[in-house]
């Protein structure tokens, strides 16, 4: 890595996304003294707003986001100093000699291009950015996800910013790869021992990885509506997890030798194309009921969105890894917005003891228990004996609570991680291109499928598990989803 950057411009500053997460994670991270001294945050957006409104907003967001004890009104004076605001057309390549004269020679380090936009946007801004020469070797480009709206877009995006970005100054965010559970599983796997020699066909029937929200759309219909869950957060955040569940053990903990690992997984996936879209993935879209006690309205009814949308807000997949290790273990994906509760999961359910010895007790195979949320877990269940006379079993939990185990330091959050990687310049827990290629080179027949059969979303109430097909589509193979 170079050396210490001593700009980040965050273009899209007073969207969700930077309001909501980057700023309060560079809050944290200046909290802790970990921001190189001088750096210096400078928003990017088309609202002509002065740099005070800026950082007013900036705090009313913050406050609202960070834990009341963790917030002071000195830090957040001493934070507010770094920032600066500019307001800009990003679309207007004129507004990028602005830009440049704007920032002056302040430094002669390095810069990270924070691009907190649509992803329309990627190619023209860097290539605006070559033109006003605010693109150099000391430069870094962060993106985030979704990369594209398919392949296709995907592959035009890679070749824009490589056209002004080496592969080693851009950093493509998933974050859901900063969540300490998230890499937890890699140290679980690669750290012990005990679970790699079952960790494969053979001894795992199945596994499967949910991530459920109790959440909308909130602001972001205009996004959403266009994306739907495939590609905000299956295309992306569940195949991550399925790489992180499914590879090999890299040879070394580096940025190359893990995305060599994940990739060949994303490679090996079983291509889903004509029926098998039907018959292995589901789509829903919610309809009005109730989260929390209270009413809330149908996904068509929500701000930006059509009202006759048929944008999917739930996804779940049948996928298959065809490689020496996994061939035959279906691995479910599932993902969606209003449901019942919020969760994220990933369960690895072995097989059955070969034979029985104790009559009469209940047949439950060995679960691994991975949750990233609400509570960071690793839970094993296990049957025992229940106390008594005879010997009647029962499952019960061996349970690791990881905030409990780590109690004396605060947690995290994923930004926070990954921006500060960023600013180091380690790419390891961000997706290189041929990974994000890869995977849309698995969703994109699935997205063509339900286009060409004109698979429309499955309703589902607000505040329920899903669409029923979703349980019928493991109920079929005598499984059920983990609720
Ligand atoms: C984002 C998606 O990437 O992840 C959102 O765009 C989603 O739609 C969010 O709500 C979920 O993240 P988390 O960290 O709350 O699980």
């Amino acid at each position: 890595p170079s050396s210490l950057p001593c700009d980040m411009l965050v273009f899209g500053a007073t969207g969700d996304l930077a309001l909501h997460k980057l700023l309060p994670a560079l809050y944290h991270l200046h909290r802790e003294q970990r921001l190189p001294s001088d750096l210096r945050i400078l928003g990017l957006a088309r609202t002509p707003i002065g740099l005070s409104a800026f950082q007013a907003l900036a705090e009313r967001h913050c406050r609202a986001q960070i834990a009341r004890h963790d917030f002071d009104a000195e830090t957040w004076q001493r934070f507010a100093a770094r920032l600066d605001y500019f307001a800009m057309d990003a679309t207007q390549s004129a507004e990028f000699g602005r830009l440049a004269r704007h920032l002056g020679e302040r430094c002669g380090r390095g810069r990270i291009h924070y691009l907190a936009t649509a992803p329309q946007l990627f190619a023209p801004i860097a290539a605006h950015l070559a033109t006003a020469r605010l693109a150099g070797p000391d430069t870094r480009i962060v993106l985030e996800k979704p990369i594209g709206h398919s392949l296709e877009s995907a592959l035009a995006i890679s070749e824009a910013i490589g056209k002004v970005f080496d592969e080693s100054q851009v950093f493509r965010i998933d974050h859901y790869l900063g969540k300490e559970t998230v890499q937890n599983l890699m140290a679980l796997r690669f750290a012990n021992a005990l679970f790699e020699p079952v960790w494969r066909a053979g001894h795992i029937d199945h596994v499967q990885i949910s991530v459920l929200e109790t959440l909308g759309v909130e602001n972001r219909g205009a996004y959403y509506d266009h994306a739907g869950a495939m590609r905000d957060m299956l295309q992306n955040h569940l195949l991550q997890l399925l790489c992180l569940v499914a590879m090999e053990a890299p040879v070394r903990f580096d940025a190359e030798s893990v995305r060599n690992e994940k990739v060949k997984i994303l490679q090996a996936l079983k291509p889903l194309s004509g029926l098998d879209v039907r018959d292995k993935t589901v789509r829903g879209q919610y309809s009005s009921g109730r989260i929390g006690g209270q009413e809330v309205p149908a996904y068509y009814f929500e701000k930006n969105v059509d009202n006759d949308s048929d944008t999917e807000t739930f996804v779940a997949v049948q996928a298959e890894i065809d490689n020496w290790r996994w061939a035959g273990v279906p691995f479910y994906l599932r993902t969606g917005k209003r449901l019942r509760r919020k969760c994220s999961e990933i369960v690895i359910q072995f097989k059955p003891v070969p034979h029985s010895l104790f009559p009469g007790a209940p047949e439950q195979a060995n679960r691994l228990l991975i949750r990233l949320q609400p509570e960071e877990r690793i839970s094993l269940q296990l049957m025992a004996k229940s106390p008594g006379k005879g010997m009647l079993l029962e499952p019960v939990e061996l349970d690791l609570n990881l905030a409990t185990a780590f109690s004396r330091q605060r947690r995290w959050d994923a930004y926070e991680r990954l921006l500060l990687d960023v600013i180091e310049g380690d790419p390891t827990l961000f997706m290189r291109k041929d990974e994000v290629e890869a995977a849309w080179r698995w969703v994109n027949p699935i997205l063509d499928g339900w286009h060409e059969y004109y698979q429309k979303p499955r309703p589902y109430a607000a505040g329920s598990n899903g669409p029923e097909q979703a349980h019928s589509l493991l109920e079929l193979q005598g499984r059920r989803w983990m609720d």
